[in-house]
């Protein structure tokens, strides 16, 4: 792997760093407790961290809601012990991202606090104020992701301010210059500690229409569904002005990159792929300016059948513009996890076909030992979404709970009482555990991960799709001479495929089955219910 391109052709982990190993314990993980664990990543075989945020928050979401884009929060740990964790992640060949949230910041940012304090005040437009509608109501009809109106008045100075989540969270104005200085700023402040990037918190937002016109009704919208999607959010998200604003981030950050590594930009973007294609940037000249990974979410919300995969994977590797990392996710911080929403055995086939497809995979803590969602009782949510919008399914707190490491005390996450409850299967599910079995979900993370970093057919191949029979989802992936078929048995039922439409003398790499091994035979290979095969050379013929 050539040292710059390492997010194009490496796989990336996601922490949330509450959740994922307290060292001091009051029941939250740290910097330090993250630091510890830093072996673990590497065993996995992970290239590189992005962490949640952990800079000074009042913690009204968790970490998203920023009162000092410059330092890090006392309960994550100090910036020295940050500036150590990079230098043990580098010592260890691990890339560290880490989450700007550029949208908004809290309202406890002193920033907020002078642009609310008068209308007057030198940061007043750093900020959206409007003055009320007519009726004394909201100026527009947009509303908040996370419930209610995206508008609160401040009485003091008679205006209301945007919010596109919470009433704590107020959005900054990315149209005025000195705002993007400023977040320019701070990109520089990290990128001079050493991070190697970011993953920019809902980079669609930032800006918003100049006359903040209503958006149009959702024809599509349901009622029960989550309330936010009510109307298309046409004039509140993925502006035309949003290219320049992307462009401008990306120099900033490529002026740090240097021949021996490059700094990235991750964009999260819940758009449709036509949309979601155009953050790459490409420029009339074919640059792509943009973020080089654009967040493919699309098997987030995939229906779990071959075909309809196999449909979706052609249409984003044809929506590509020339010279894009296409890329993965199976899950993060805000979706039910993937064990849950397709169960065990599909888990499994996930991970396969998450490892095995062409773009740069990223890995959210806990599935790699297949943890599931945890429910939480109404007393014990943490989450602001679900506090809002209760009993709908949106709440985030199943998919944060304590990464289980071992069987001792509180799965080994903490000494003190865990911010948020363990699930139930910590003493059998965990890292340890599940270290010590080959049939384990880990150890066959840890096998296609490495049966990814050794065959360049697998990161860094070409995609051929290959035509789907029955529940089998079939691709090829190739580089130069080598070529690597990958079977995945979405049905219940087993199946056949002959062993015409496989290389020649090819033999199973690995199997979402542990139990199966050895040479392709010269009669159909039978794939059990939801097994998932790789089929190629140990090494190049
Ligand atoms: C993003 C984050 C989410 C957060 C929201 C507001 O969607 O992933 O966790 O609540 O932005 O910052």
């Amino acid at each position: 792997m050539s040292a710059d391109d390492w997010w194009r052709h490496g796989i990336f982990y996601q922490i949330y760093p509450r959740s994922f190993q307290d060292s001091n314990g009051d029941g939250i993980g740290d910097l330090d407790g993250i630091r510890a664990r830093l072996d673990h990543l590497v065993a996995l075989g992970v290239d590189a961290v992005w962490i949640s945020p952990i800079y000074p928050s009042p913690m009204a979401d968790f970490g998203y809601d920023i009162s000092d884009y410059c330092d890090i929060d006392p309960c994550f740990g100090t910036l020295a012990g940050f500036d150590t964790l990079v230098s043990e992640a580098h010592a260890r060949g691990l890339k560290l991202v880490l989450d700007f949230v550029p949208n908004h910041t809290s309202d406890r940012h002193p920033w907020f606090m002078q642009s609310r304090s008068a209308r007057g005040n030198p940061r007043r437009d750093w900020y959206l104020w409007r003055d009320p509608a007519p009726d004394g109501g909201p100026p527009n009809n947009w509303l908040s992701n996370f419930g209610g109106p995206a508008w609160t008045l401040d009485p003091a100075t008679g205006q209301y301010y945007c919010h596109s989540f919470l009433k704590e969270q107020p959005d900054l104005n990315w149209r005025n210059p000195e705002v993007r200085a400023a977040m320019h700023e701070v990109l520089r402040f990290w990128l001079r500690r050493g991070v190697d990037g970011f993953r920019v918190d809902v980079l669609s937002d930032l800006i918003k229409d100049a006359q903040f016109r209503d958006n149009p009704p959702n024809p599509a919208f349901v009622a029960g569904q989550d309330p936010a999607h009510r109307w298309l959010p046409l004039y509140s998200t993925d502006r035309p002005e949003m290219p320049q604003v992307v462009a401008e981030m990306r120099r900033v950050v490529d002026a740090f990159s240097d021949a021996a590594s490059s700094r990235v930009l991750i964009g999260e973007l819940y758009l449709p792929l036509s949309r979601l294609v155009a953050y790459y940037g490409r420029n009339d000249a074919g640059v792509l300016e943009g973020v080089q990974l654009p967040f493919n979410f699309q098997l987030i919300a995939a229906q779990w059948q071959a075909r309809s995969i196999d449909r979706l994977v052609r249409d984003y590797e044809a929506a590509l513009p020339a010279g894009a990392a296409p890329n993965w996710v199976l899950g993060n911080h805000d979706k039910p996890r993937i064990a849950s929403r397709v169960g065990p055995q599909l888990a499994r086939l996930a991970a396969m076909l998450l490892l095995t497809l062409r773009g740069t995979p990223t890995l959210y803590y806990g599935d790699e030992i297949g943890m599931t969602d945890v429910a939480i009782t109404p007393e014990e949510v943490q989450d602001p979404f679900e506090k809002r919008v209760p009993g709908r399914g949106l709440g985030r707190d199943p998919q944060r709970t304590p990464m289980q490491w071992s069987d001792a005390p509180q799965a080994g996450f903490t000494t003190g009482t865990p911010w948020l409850r363990l699930a139930d299967d910590w003493s059998e599910r965990n890292v340890e555990a599940q270290a010590r079995d080959p049939a384990s979900m880990l150890t066959l993370y840890r096998q296609l991960i490495a049966l990814r970093r050794a065959q360049p057919a697998l990161n860094r191949g070409d995609y051929e799709a290959l035509e789907c029979e029955g529940d089998v989802l079939a691709y090829a992936r190739r580089f130069e001479a080598q070529r690597v078929v990958v079977l995945l048995n979405f049905g219940a039922g087993e199946a056949a495929w002959e062993p015409t439409l496989l290389p020649a003398g090819s033999i199973v790499l690995a199997s979402t089955h542990p139990t199966r091994a050895g040479s392709v035979e010269n009669a159909p290979l039978l794939l059990a219910p939801y097994e998932g095969v790789v089929i190629g050379f140990a090494s190049a013929p």
